[in-house]
């Protein structure tokens, strides 16, 4: 079958709202085709050249951000806090392992999900699942769960705005590493985290103090001055995808321009499904969440159908067992995409196998989970022989109590205190910064 940008719709879409009104999705669809792509094949053919560099073991990936972005709160702070965050827990991989990090956020246009069951019920009353502010509101009523196409092009609207912040700090001086003490979150800085974190900043800046003392002119050196931080999102809401996706002038690739890298959930990797026909054509790195219910066989079919050349740094596999399921279920997988010589790069996702709803109703996961899925996927990998290239994990730079545990011990009766997640439990500015600590261990073993 010859691919083209709605080839995809022949197929069956999983995880489709029923829009209610199809003219609309069309209208608003061929405004958003009328518009700027968000990100340029350039910056997209850069994101796979780094994310080569983590499938032959040479750098490690950071993908961070929330279960699923609001239309409401993101404000400049929200997300100056979810950069500065990643920042810091970059420095704490990149210093300990001397590794490189390449640093994704789940941001700007992380805003769809994928759920369980259609419809939800409450007291008796049934309405359609809350399925990310691109689609409907999370508020319980009838015309918040509506779905409204004119999110679509909202989510367009504020995805480029949240990018152009992004850009800004990441470019303009914000991110240089003479500011890493500037990242410090302030209510981080009283935590265990925070002081370690201080430490290291400290080692940092006396490190740039030396080479400036040596004659280094670290001003003027663009990689300690500018990082590069990527988008990305679930790509799931197909027809909003296509209206990004557009032709390079130079090469003839296609590119979707919505994000640098998508990723496949776990729920819409089906072989012949709608949402692996529209991947499969566009040039942009790919993520594919992998949980224990693919066989070997059935994973590398789907690397194998979307990374035909078997290129570097195009798929990146991440594992999402949970922590009592991945000591078997990802040796398997790893000796099977080893044996037909497939280049990927492993990722973990050590918080979708491992949610549980606390007995107060609220979706929570366990820091201690979490680190020990990690723990268990690198030991995995140094048996195999394989590079575990990186982390994916739900985080905010907030102090959320969402989920439980870490070194500010959030317990079961605090979780009502700042639970603001609209979907997944996040980990909290704190818990995220030990969590990179701890990893940076791993790594450097
Ligand atoms: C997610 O990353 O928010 C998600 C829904 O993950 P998965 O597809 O792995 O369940
Ligand atoms: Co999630």
């Amino acid at each position: 079958m010859t691919w083209n940008p709605s080839s995809w719709r022949t197929l069956t879409a999983h995880q489709q709202p029923s829009w209610p009104d199809a003219a609309h999705v069309d209208a608003v669809t061929a405004e958003i085709s009328s518009l700027p792509a968000l990100v340029f094949p350039g910056e997209i053919d850069r994101l796979r050249a780094d994310l080569a560099r983590v499938a032959d073991g040479h750098a490690f990936l950071l993908q961070a951000g929330d279960c699923a972005e609001t239309f409401t709160p993101n404000t400049e702070e929200t997300v100056r806090e979810k950069l500065q965050i990643i920042l810091q827990m970059a420095v704490a991989l990149t210093y300990a392992a001397g590794v490189p990090v390449v640093k994704v956020g789940r941001i700007a246009g992380q805003f769809a999900k994928p759920r369980t069951d259609d419809t939800e019920t409450r007291d008796g009353i049934t309405l359609p699942i809350f399925r990310g502010h691109i689609v409907n509101d999370d508020a319980f009523t009838a015309a918040a769960r509506q779905p409204d196409a004119g999110r679509l092009l909202r989510g367009y609207h504020q995805s480029a705005a949240t990018l152009n912040l992004l850009r800004s700090f990441t470019k303009g001086g914000f991110a240089d590493l003479t500011q890493v003490q500037a990242w410090n979150l302030e209510f981080v800085e009283a935590a265990s985290e925070g002081q370690r974190y201080k430490q290291l900043a400290d080692e940092i800046e006396r490190a740039l103090r030396f080479m400036r003392a040596c004659g280094i002119d670290t001003t003027g050196a663009s990689s300690l001055r500018e990082v590069d931080f990527y988008s990305s999102h679930e790509a799931l809401i197909l027809p909003y995808e296509e209206a990004l996706t557009r032709r390079d002038a130079v090469s003839g690739d296609w590119y979707d321009g919505s994000a640098h890298t998508l990723w496949l959930g776990n729920r819409t990797r089906q072989l012949n499904g709608a949402h692996v026909e529209y991947l499969r054509g566009i040039r942009n790195p790919l993520g594919i969440k992998v949980s224990d219910n693919i066989t070997p066989a059935d994973l590398v079919a789907l690397v194998r159908h979307l990374n035909p050349e078997n290129e570097h740094g195009r798929i990146t596999l991440i594992s999402r067992m949970g922590v009592n399921k991945i000591a078997n279920g990802l040796p398997p997988l790893i000796d099977a995409i080893s044996a037909a010589d497939l280049s990927v790069a492993w990722a973990c996702d050590p918080m979708h196998g491992n949610t549980f709803r606390a007995s107060s109703g609220l979706k929570t996961r366990n820091f201690d989970d979490i680190l020990n899925e990690v723990k268990i996927f690198f030991a995995v990998h140094r048996a195999a022989g394989t590079w575990p290239g990186g982390l994916h994990v739900e985080l905010t730079g907030g102090d959320v109590t969402e989920c439980l545990g870490g070194s500010v011990g959030v317990s079961e009766a605090d979780l009502a205190n700042n639970y603001t997640s609209i979907c997944d439990p996040r980990l909290n500015a704190a818990q995220s910064l030990d969590l990179a600590f701890r990893v940076a261990e791993f790594l450097d073993a």
